[in-house]
């Protein structure tokens, strides 16, 4: 089979490509075709691969391209991780909405909208480019704000493109680990939008084991979530957000602790991310560059939302995401669940997954062609929501009130149209008025180049 990267240059590459050495059966992917913007990224991210390739006889040959078409053609699978206007996009989207006063985040807030109204056109021309070359294509989409993304795609390609998030599995392992329970075994209750949703079961041999996990301090505690929204709150909702809730349910102490870290995540990444691919390029040829990608993703993982923890951003922390790096070189991360999606549909091994995906009235107050991100089951026929209990009334006026807002984000991304991105921005649930709606919309244009593109009318 053939898979194609899109964003193949990028920093979490080399996952994907460890998870297709470590697949086994048939059939398997032969060929990837590697796609970046950026060809001297893409060379250094080849490089790794090539090294991390070497000794497997059966690894799957690479094939690093800047063209587009070239790279789409005949996939069987495409998955689509990119960055549009890259890292010094993702620090404006933060720092507008920080100095207007509102939350400064990638996906979540104002910020995730700034990237979203840049993202869209791109990612509808390459939905373009799949239809036309390799139209019976599966694209799993990484691409954040994933399930905004997911959604405008879906105009253009239906099912056949889904959005893939660590977040909601990532939660369930370690829910599972924390009661000693094999992670494979659970069934994950999950309801929500992308980073937007509410683990509410997690049954073990059919039996509910969540109320265990949340009457015992010492385990509770030690989780992310029991450190982020404390013990007192997940009691009270007698359910586990996803960490981004954090961004609703405590927004003044999330942007106080941005604030007084004195610096986004994003200005962390640019500078450790630039730093990582300068020095790669610079060593000699045939020298060790895959253990200095180790490094640097190992510290990225344990500094993850740092700055939400009120620490300087990059500061790693021993119990904070200590697992992560691990998770995603063995099933999880977004690497695992994307070659798990691909296993799956390829093989017809029925397996159920939490994934971004078409409504179609599995929560009853959202439209049917909403994205929404639910446990789903993938088999050869493709991907189709479990039918799941109701949300609470809280839980569905937040989706309802945020997939309004991604709407007008779309219509704005899609007709160029100032006055959508307006009400997209002013509708936000962490945007207080209309006036820092106005003053987020004149900032981003001012400050991005590629949304100013997009917002023409
Ligand atoms: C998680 C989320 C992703 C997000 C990433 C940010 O994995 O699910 O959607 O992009 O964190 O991590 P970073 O290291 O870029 O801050
Ligand atoms: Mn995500």
């Amino acid at each position: 089979m053939k898979l194609c990267i899109l964003g193949g240059g990028g920093f979490r590459t080399p996952h994907v490509y460890q998870a297709l050495l470590a697949d086994r059966a048939t059939p398997r992917v032969t060929e990837v075709a590697l796609y970046d913007v950026d060809a001297s990224r893409l060379a250094t991210m080849t490089a790794i691969l090539r090294e991390m390739g070497a000794g497997h006889p059966d690894a799957p040959t690479l094939v690093p391209t800047t063209d587009l078409h070239n790279a789409v053609a005949g996939s069987d699978f495409v998955f689509a991780a990119l960055r549009v206007g890259g890292l010094e996009g993702r620090c404006c989207d933060e720092h507008v909405a920080l100095d207007a006063g509102v939350l400064g985040q990638e996906t979540t807030g104002p910020g995730g909208l700034a990237y979203a109204i840049r993202t869209i056109p791109v990612m509808l021309q390459i939905a373009q480019v799949v239809k036309d070359l390799a139209p019976d294509a599966y694209v799993l989409n990484f691409t954040n704000p994933a399930g905004i993304i997911t959604e405008a795609m879906q105009g253009a390609l239906g099912d056949r493109v889904l959005g893939i998030c660590d977040t909601p599995s990532g939660l369930g392992r370690r829910v599972a680990s924390s009661l000693g329970l094999d992670p494979a075994r659970v069934q994950l209750d999950y309801i929500g939008l992308n980073h937007l949703g509410w683990m509410r079961r997690v049954l073990y041999n059919g039996r509910d084991v969540l109320p265990e996990l949340l009457a015992d301090d010492a385990r509770l505690g030690a989780l992310e979530e029991g450190q982020l929204f404390g013990l007192d709150w997940i009691r009270t909702l007698g359910a586990i957000p996803n960490e981004y809730l954090y961004y609703y349910d405590f927004t003044r102490d999330a942007v106080r602790s941005i604030v007084s870290s004195g610096a986004t995540r994003g200005d962390y990444l640019q500078t450790s991310q630039t730093e990582f691919y300068e020095r790669a390029q610079a060593v000699d040829p045939g020298a060790d560059i895959a253990s200095l990608w180790r490094s640097t993703v190992d510290s990225r993982s344990a500094s993850y939302m740092a700055e939400a923890r009120g620490d300087e951003p990059g500061t790693e922390s021993d119990e904070w995401y200590e697992s992560a790096a691990e998770d995603e070189s063995a099933q999880g991360g977004y690497a695992g669940e994307a070659v798990a999606v691909m296993a799956a549909i390829s093989r017809n091994e029925r397996t159920t997954m939490i994934l971004n995906v078409r409504n179609n009235g599995t929560i009853a107050g959202l439209p049917d062609d909403a994205v929404v991100e639910v446990p789903t089951t993938v088999d050869a026929n493709g991907v189709h929501p479990l039918s799941t209990a109701q949300p609470d009334l809280r839980q569905l006026g937040l989706m309802l009130q945020v997939k309004a807002v991604e709407r007008h984000a779309i219509a704005a991304a899609t007709t160029g149209s100032r006055d959508e991105a307006l009400q997209a921005f002013a509708l936000h649930p962490l945007v207080d008025s209309v006036n820092v709606a106005r003053e987020l919309l004149s900032g981003y244009i001012a400050r991005i180049p590629e949304v100013a593109a997009v917002l023409t009318r």
